[in-house]
């Protein structure tokens, strides 16, 4: 229960987050945030010199993690350039239950806090025989087949552009060599058949998952810029030749670790 006493709008519960993690760690701040998705925690200690830490489920408003291989901290960070990081070592996802609030929570809290940057990484399926499990791929556009929205009421924002061009550049400032796709999010967390891997890809899908797209929405109404980055932890179902499983995208995670690691790392000093 750990939102009983606080604010039932999801926006004030933001900015009652935001403001125990600025009291907190006692910093004026955050400029961006970092979310963590799977296989991407060795990214954690290379963004910056760490400040503090603490459990996310200590923030008002936050549901303790429950997947394995994501981790539940806030970490605070001063990158080399001086720019405060929040780092989320893991996320809720929409199908653990909680509902679409929770999901946005630490994205929206990380804005109410002052981050202009939201970098959201994830682990995903495949739909591209270019990009074996390993890749890395720059998320330009997606595909939101979740049937919600953390959106409710008129707020008809625009989202023509739901993945920073900037941001993308600056990556690739990192890493020339880094594709781009469209992520299409499914609800899970059955991983999906080939008939819907098929219709990702008649869609213009060239990755799943079961993130990402929600909090990006919920950043683009607060007008943050968002940088998506997807690693490839397997090829989607029905292009894999073998049954998917969680161990093999923990797995994808642990061997691209020391990659990951450099990208982000650099993306975070170039802030
Ligand atoms: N589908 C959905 N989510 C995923 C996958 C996948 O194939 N791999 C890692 N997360």
């Amino acid at each position: 229960m750990p939102n009983v006493g606080l604010p039932s709008d999801p926006y004030a519960l933001a900015k009652l987050a935001a403001a125990a993690i600025l009291e907190r760690f006692d910093i004026p701040q955050v400029d961006a945030a970092f979310v963590l998705g799977s296989g991407w925690s060795a990214a954690a200690d290379n963004l910056g010199e760490l400040m503090g830490s603490c459990e996310l489920a200590e923030l008002p408003g936050c549901a303790p993690p429950t997947v394995v291989g994501h981790g539940g901290e806030l970490r605070i960070v001063s990158t080399s350039r001086g720019k405060i990081g929040a780092i989320f070592t893991g996320r809720t996802h929409l199908y653990e239950g909680f509902g679409v609030d929770q999901v946005v929570h630490g994205v929206r809290s990380a804005i109410a806090a002052g981050a202009a940057v939201i970098v959201l990484t994830n682990g995903c399926g495949g739909l591209n025989p270019q990009w074996p499990p390993g890749s890395t791929v720059l998320i330009r556009d997606f595909i939101n087949l979740t049937g919600t929205s953390p959106l409710l009421g008129a707020r008809f924002i625009d989202m023509s552009m739901p993945y920073s061009a900037r941001l993308r550049d600056l990556a690739r400032s990192v890493d020339p060599d880094l594709p781009e796709g469209v992520y299409v999010q499914f609800r899970g967390p059955q991983f999906e058949t080939p008939a819907e891997v098929r219709m990702a890809g008649v869609l213009g899908g060239d990755l799943v998952g079961m993130s990402t797209t929600l909090e990006t929405i919920a950043a683009s109404e607060l007008g943050a810029e968002v940088l998506g980055i997807s690693l490839v932890t397997n090829l989607a179902a029905g292009i894999s030749p073998h049954p998917l499983s969680h161990e093999e995208v923990l797995e994808a995670g642990r061997e691209a670790g020391p990659r990951l690691r450099r990208l982000l790392g650099g993306i975070a000093a170039a802030l």
